[in-house]
């Protein structure tokens, strides 16, 4: 039978090449859209006057159509980095400390929300399959049975979802998740997260967990899964053995001349747990005065949404921490840090991970972080570098093979970095050979067909409360 035309709805649209700087969201989408061909909509990444009301652009690249619209400075501002960046991501963080509720960022996001929606239905067949992407639209699919779509409808949530009684601070929380039942299947990337989003609408909302992972609310009843995110391992493996990764790599390598070095890979993002992660490479050189001259920890930082104030203290907090190190441990022949916050294409990021020798991964709290399968997926099976992981990212469910550290506590980092660094080979051929498995066995291919399967499988009522 015809498959149905897949329809994907994400804030960020491509890249579908290999270039360019992206987000998890992206790399896991481009990859399965590839696969499956589709029209993917969402943000042009430009403002202009008309913003969400102007025109939109069409592209195809392959099988897949692109389409894009603008936004006004206003739309961006309250939509993009007032609500979803200032208010949600560091909620579903785990971070009521840096969280900003304002009244006017809310109305813009929800305005939003139902303007894409709008749009967006102008181009849909009744049959289409919609799955929309992130906390950016959370309200969007309540918003297209609105505007009278009864096909099916799924949503994935790319980052964490807070506890229950953090979720409870969000001025609308309970609109919000009643907004969700709008949906006829909710993802998320862990046990953890979906338990959290469970337990919200259980007692917040009096809903009943009931079997085949459902949850009722009132009269409507949506599917909440577990569908962890992977890459396109073949094609990130093939990425490291190119010639430009070869160059980035023999270019690391001269760079450290004979330090080994330590890599660090992430948006300059608060969740991601850099600043945790330099201070415990410091107290490496405290430790084990023996490693002064001896390693070289490199981070690569592009640079992340730096119109919002708390990433603006975060890099010079960063930047602060670097030199500080550097200035305390550097001598004539060596720098201890070597700091970028310019993107690398990936082919050029899989040659640094394939010579590093340990990649530290540390986020205080992340969906699934694709660092992590990326730097896997990279190594030489004759020389396999170490990962060191967060027992706070998503991935950590899946890679339990990897030296898994609490990010906040210093002395552990250090002791982690110093047992990566002496690890022997044979050790880092176990563990690595663990994790390849897993990381080639659930790929972002893999992912989307397990989703889309369950979109299919979930009762569709057209998601409107009875
Ligand atoms: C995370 C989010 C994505 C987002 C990406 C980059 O991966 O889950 O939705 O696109 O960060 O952030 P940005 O604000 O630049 O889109």
């Amino acid at each position: 039978s015809e498959k149905q035309r897949l329809v994907v709805v994400s804030n960020r649209v491509g890249p579908l090449s290999d270039e360019g700087k992206a987000g998890g969201l992206a790399v896991g989408l481009a990859d399965a859209l590839r696969r499956r061909g589709g029209l993917w909509f969402g943000w042009s990444g430009e403002t202009t006057k008309d913003g969400t009301a102007g025109e939109a652009s069409r592209e195809t690249v392959g099988e897949v159509e692109l389409v894009t619209i603008d936004m006004t400075e206003e739309e961006l501002a309250g939509f993009y980095l007032g609500y979803a960046n200032r208010a949600l991501w560091p909620l579903l963080h785990y971070r009521l400390d840096l969280v900003h509720f304002d009244r006017e960022a809310d109305r813009v996001y929800r305005a939003v929300n139902a303007r894409v929606a709008e749009r967006l239905k102008q181009f849909l067949r009744d049959d289409d399959i919609v799955w929309v992407h992130d906390y950016h639209f959370f309200y969007l699919g309540n918003e297209l049975r609105k505007q009278g779509f009864t096909g099916r409808l799924g949503f994935f949530l790319h980052i964490p979802f807070s506890p229950p009684e953090m979720f409870a601070a969000l001025p609308g929380a309970n609109d919000m998740v009643r907004a969700m039942l709008a949906y006829d299947l909710v993802g998320f990337q862990t046990a953890t997260d979906r338990r959290n989003f469970a337990n919200y609408a259980k007692h917040e909302l009096d809903g009943q967990k009931q079997p085949d992972d459902r949850i009722r609310v009132g009269n409507r009843t949506i599917t909440a899964k577990v569908f962890p995110i992977g890459i396109d391992a073949e094609g990130f493996a093939e990425f490291a053995r190119s010639g430009e990764a070869e160059e980035h790599a023999a270019m690391l390598r001269s760079n450290v001349g004979r330090s080994l070095p330590i890599v660090g890979v992430d948006r300059l993002d608060y969740s991601k747990g850099i600043i945790e992660r330099l201070l415990g490479f410091e107290r490496l050189l405290e430790q084990y005065p023996d490693r002064v001259g001896g390693v070289q920890f490199l981070q690569v930082a592009p640079l992340s949404r730096s119109e919002v104030e708390e990433y603006v203290d975060l890099r010079g907090e960063f930047e602060g921490l670097v030199g500080r190190i550097n200035g305390r441990f550097a001598t004539l022949d060596w720098t201890p840090v070597h700091i970028m916050t310019t993107g690398l294409t990936r082919r050029a990021l899989a040659g640094i991970y394939r010579a590093a020798r340990v990649c530290m991964v540390t986020p205080l709290r992340d969906g699934m972080n694709l660092v992590a399968k990326e730097f896997v997926a990279a190594q030489d099976e004759a020389d396999p570098g170490v990962l060191v992981l967060s027992r706070f990212a998503g991935a950590r469910a899946e890679l339990g093979e990897a030296l898994i550290v609490n990010p906040y506590a210093t002395d552990h980092v250090a002791n982690a970095i110093e047992r990566a660094l002496r690890m022997s080979l044979e050790e880092r051929q176990r563990r690595w050979r663990a994790m390849r498995d897993k990381v080639f066995a659930n790929t972002a291919a893999d992912w989307c067909r397990a989703f889309l399967d369950a979109l299919e499988a979930a009762e569709p009522d057209g998601g409107v409360e009875a």
